[in-house]
């Protein structure tokens, strides 16, 4: 058995919470072999529903769980964590946009960035779930600088794709690869099958390009609000299960396979430096994220990858009190 590491997961006492909680503590994400520290944040009028789920977590009596802390203060939820989670924020409801979140959720990442800076391993990955993801990644970021590994969640976006690629090829989707999610977590995200694989041949071969251009992209870039409607609640299992995807193969590296994660632009594909965006990753055996840099975009592209960073410009405008 290795030494145990410390994942904090905020919004623990959530929906998203709810499942993910039980995939990391049974070994889904870090291994049957890794042990793990639980270190649960919520806000103090949740203390009683995050007490709850910390007695069901006892009564599952997992033997990977070294120990749980529950706690309302950051810096001790946070305090030496290797793996952060960070869920915890407003979800939208119907008739929302993620971008009309900015308002409520992006001040808890300028308190939650401070308290990684304080408090997390300097090694730390950091996921940003809450949304609007990207932009609440870019506030957290920015006050926690000594802390490199931020990054915000496109992998539903993929996953999504992926199913919906399955649906339509009649496929299971362990045999599609290297589906790609360009830009924001939000309408204007660009579902790239370019460099896509279906059973070893290429997707733009077996797919439909009517299909591709008139329903594909439209159906991943919406699903999120079409299960707002249908559900009369965010998706939760779906994204928990994302999460535990996205940092199972930063973990444990995506072998050989692209994965769509959204950082830290440094200007790469013509994105402005500073935005955090989703792009092709390859994650090797050491958990370190390597960009794809090799990806031939066409006009067509370029124009749609275009549309979600001038809507990232204007969420971080929107945005630029909270950055100080
Ligand atoms: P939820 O309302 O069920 O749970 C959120 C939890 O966060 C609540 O228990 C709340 O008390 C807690 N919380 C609020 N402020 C907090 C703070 N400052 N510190 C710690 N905890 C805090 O919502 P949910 O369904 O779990 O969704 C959580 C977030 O995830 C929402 O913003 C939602 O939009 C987002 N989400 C993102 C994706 C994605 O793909 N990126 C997918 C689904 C949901
Ligand atoms: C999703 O994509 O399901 C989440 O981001 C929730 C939402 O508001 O769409």
């Amino acid at each position: 058995m290795s030494a145990p590491i410390r994942v904090a997961v905020t919004g623990a006492a959530g929906n998203i919470g709810y499942s993910l909680l039980w995939r990391i503590a049974s070994g889904s994400c870090f291994g049957p072999d890794q042990p793990v520290i639980l270190q649960l944040l919520e806000i103090p009028p949740v203390m009683d529903k995050l007490n709850g789920v910390v007695m069901e977590l006892v009564d599952s009596a997992f033997p990977l769980v070294q120990d749980i802390v529950a706690t309302s203060d950051a810096e001790v939820a946070f305090g030496d964590a290797d793996q952060l989670f960070l869920v915890g924020s407003r979800p939208r409801s119907k008739g929302m946009l993620r971008s009309d979140l900015v308002a409520a959720n992006g001040p808890i990442f300028v308190g939650q960035g401070k308290a990684i800076e304080a408090a997390a391993s300097r090694d730390a990955k950091v996921i940003v779930v809450g949304n609007p993801c990207n932009t609440n990644c870019l506030i957290a970021n920015h006050y926690a600088p000594s802390v490199k590994n931020f990054s915000a969640m496109t992998r539903l976006d993929q996953n999504r794709a992926k199913g919906q690629i399955g649906s339509v090829a009649g496929v299971a989707t362990g045999v599609i690869d290297d589906v790609i999610i360009w830009g924001n977590h939000s309408p204007t995200m660009y579902s790239y099958v370019g460099r896509a694989t279906i059973d070893g041949k290429a997707a733009t071969d077996v797919l439909d390009a009517d299909w591709i251009a008139n329903h594909f992209h439209k159906t991943v870039s919406t699903r999120g609000k079409a299960i707002i409607e249908a559900r009369g609640a965010s998706s939760a299992a779906s994204a928990a299960s994302a999460s535990i995807d996205h940092m199972h193969d930063w973990f444990h590296g995506s072998n050989g396979r692209i994965v769509s994660m959204a950082v830290r632009s440094e200007g790469w594909y013509g994105v402005p430096e500073g935005l955090i965006f989703s792009f092709p990753h390859i994650i090797d055996d050491n958990g370190v994220a390597h960009l794809v840099e090799d990806i031939a975009l066409t006009d067509y592209d370029r124009q749609k990858i275009q549309v979600s960073i001038d809507e990232l410009v204007g969420e971080r405008e929107a945005v630029k009190d909270l950055l100080g």
